[in-house]
Parts: C-alpha cells; structure tokens; sequence
C-alpha cells in the first residue's frame, strides 16, 4: 500500500519538520523504506543511502538497471563529510556558490555509502536540493536520502505529482503530492572528482555560470563507443511512446506547415511545440511528452531553442527523446 501525504512548499523547513506527517516520512526512510518526494528538478525516490537493502529497492521499484548510480541528497553542507571525502578549497567554493540548487557534484566517496547506491564506483554524485520539502524531509530522516528520479525506469522524469502516482502506485510506501517542480528538467551534473572537471549532464546551472569557478570545463564527449562517465547517460531515456521530431530554429512557417500537412495525410496525429522561452520549454516537455501519449499522438514536433545554457539543456532532453 502507497500511502498518498498532500504537502504545500509554502512553509519554512522549520515550520514543515514540526508536522506529524513529516515525522512519519522520516521514519518510514530510516526504517529502509522508500518515499517519493518534490525537488526543484523534479520529484525524486528517496531511500537512506546508508542502507544497501532499501537501495536495492529503488531499483525493483523503477525497473532501472543496477549498473545505474544514485543522486545522494542533502539538507545542509555538513552532512556533506558523512557522504564525501577529500572536498579541496575549490570544491568548497562551488559548494558555497551553488548549494543548494541545482547541481550535482560528483566526488569521492565515503565508505559509509554502500556500492549498491554508487554501482560499485569509487565516486559518488551529491546534491543538496533547494526544495524545502525535500530538505525537510532529508532532517526529519536524519541521514543522507539517495534519490533518483521518481518515474519507472525509461520513462520521462516526472514533475508533477499525479505522474508519480501513475508509475509508481503500489511500489513504494509514500508519495509526497506537492506543486509542480519549479525547473523541470533534472540538475546538473559535475564531476569535480578528477581534474579536468566536466559536465556529465547539461541543467540549469550551466558553463556560463560555473566557468568562474573552473578554467578548464569541459563536456564529456560520451562519443560513440566510448562509455559515458555518467552511466545513466547511456540509457534510452525521457522519452514518449509518440515519436519526437526536432525542427529546426530557422525552419520557415511555411515549410514547417507542409511537413505537417505530409505527416498529417500519412494518418499521423502531430502535436507541434513551438515555445521560445526554454525557461518554460524546461518546465513543460516533460508533461508535454507525457500528455502526449495520453491524448494518443503519434508524433511530437519540438521548435529547437538555442543561445543560452538552458537551451543546451532543455534540448539535450529532447535530442535523446528523439533519438
Ligand atoms: O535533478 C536531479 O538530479 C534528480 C532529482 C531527484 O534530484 N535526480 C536525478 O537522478 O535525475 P537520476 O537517477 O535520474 O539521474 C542520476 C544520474 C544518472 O545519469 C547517473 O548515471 C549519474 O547521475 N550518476 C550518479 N552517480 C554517479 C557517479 N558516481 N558518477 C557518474 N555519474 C553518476
Ligand atoms: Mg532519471
């Protein structure tokens, strides 16, 4: 049985650890079970990242392969050293920029986190979210939450409450049903644990912003063949049942009608996206690409954003959908 907590962001941590119901939470995670909880991003399946059982359960929860590692949350930068080690001074100025928020940091591991959250690697990727359910929820636990995106494994991350509810019902002991995520689109992630440092995975906090803090960013190539160092990079992922078609930027509206009007004699039911702002692109393709296959299109048509960072990440989304 999932039990249903209905819960509003409108309130401090303070103020939300005092509730009954967020007690009950952070003892449903301490005693190994599993919680599905708001962030900035998107919602996210938490479990204590301390236990090796409970995270073996979020992966029969999701379906999502074991060779997939998890995000560790955190509610406040001290918790950071009982997940991390070796934080150098310039780790620390990225920590104080951009904690919380939405950038994941991939670090050396502590030995209290246990291969079964990590995948066996020697590193592992931390956040500390800046929603404040999730961080109140992350207190009233008391340890560390490792939390992938709250969705069945392949399907595209969700952002609204009601699609968690859809994917996960019955599979999980409690979903927090909160507003719709601010962002969008999963945070950012960046390995710091080896110089160069390179994103791993483009989010709202991109090279313009973190280049004043690192001379030498990189993107990790992941060409063809090569393994990507974010192993979640390599799956089939966000995507729809419907088909997603990019459009170019300069692709004329007259050309653009004739290629739906060729689709549409073909038989095909095409939803057309054209939203200039990638800000709002972010925070809507997930539900579009959802709604969707509710609505039983055959084919999303997105209009490609591009100039800014949160272009490039919006549009890494919808380039893997439409792979
Ligand atoms: O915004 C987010 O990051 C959301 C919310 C819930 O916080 N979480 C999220 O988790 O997107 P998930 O599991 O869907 O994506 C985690 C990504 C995967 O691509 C995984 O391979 C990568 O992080 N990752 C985790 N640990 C890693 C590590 N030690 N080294 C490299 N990549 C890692
Ligand atoms: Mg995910």
């Amino acid at each position: 049985m999932t039990k249903l907590f209905q819960m509003r962001e409108d309130e401090s941590v303070e103020e939300l650890l005092k509730q009954k119901e967020m007690a009950q939470l952070g003892q449903i995670l301490r005693e190994g079970g599993l919680v599905a909880f708001p962030t900035e991003t998107v919602y996210g399946l938490g479990a204590n990242a301390f236990d090796a059982e409970a995270g073996k359960k979020i992966y029969r929860a999701k379906g999502r392969p074991s060779d997939n590692p998890l995000i560790v949350h955190i509610s406040k930068v001290s918790m950071l050293a009982q997940v991390a080690r070796e934080i150098d001074e310039e780790a620390k100025a990225l920590i104080e920029a951009f904690f919380p928020g939405p950038l994941t940091l991939i670090v050396k591991k502590s030995e209290n986190i246990p291969d079964e959250i990590t995948a066996g690697l020697d590193t592992v990727a931390v956040r500390m979210p800046s929603n404040k359910i999730a961080r109140a929820l992350i207190e009233s636990a008391g340890v560390p939450i490792a939390a992938p995106s709250a969705n069945l494994s392949g399907r595209p991350s969700p952002t609204h409450y009601k699609y968690v509810v859809e994917d996960l019902d019955g599979r999980v002991d409690a979903i927090i049903c909160s507003q719709d995520s601010e962002i969008g689109i999963e945070s950012t992630i960046l390995d710091i644990s080896e110089k160069p440092w390179k994103i791993l995975r483009p989010g709202a906090i991109g090279p313009s912003r973190l280049k004043a803090f690192c001379k030498n960013l990189r993107y990790d190539t992941a060409v063809k063949g090569e393994v990507p160092k974010a192993p979640g990079m390599k799956y089939r992922h966000y995507c729809p049942d419907a088909e997603v078609q990019i459009i170019p930027a300069d692709l004329d509206a007259k050309a653009l009608d004739a290629l739906i009007h060729e689709y549409e004699t073909q038989g095909r039911r095409v939803l057309l996206v054209e939203e200039q702002s990638a800000t709002v692109l972010a925070r809507e393709i997930f539900k579009i690409f959802r709604m969707a296959d509710e609505r039983g299109y055959d084919l999303v048509l997105v209009r490609e954003v591009k100039g800014d960072d949160m272009s490039d990440a919006v549009m890494n989304r919808i380039h893997k959908a439409a792979q």
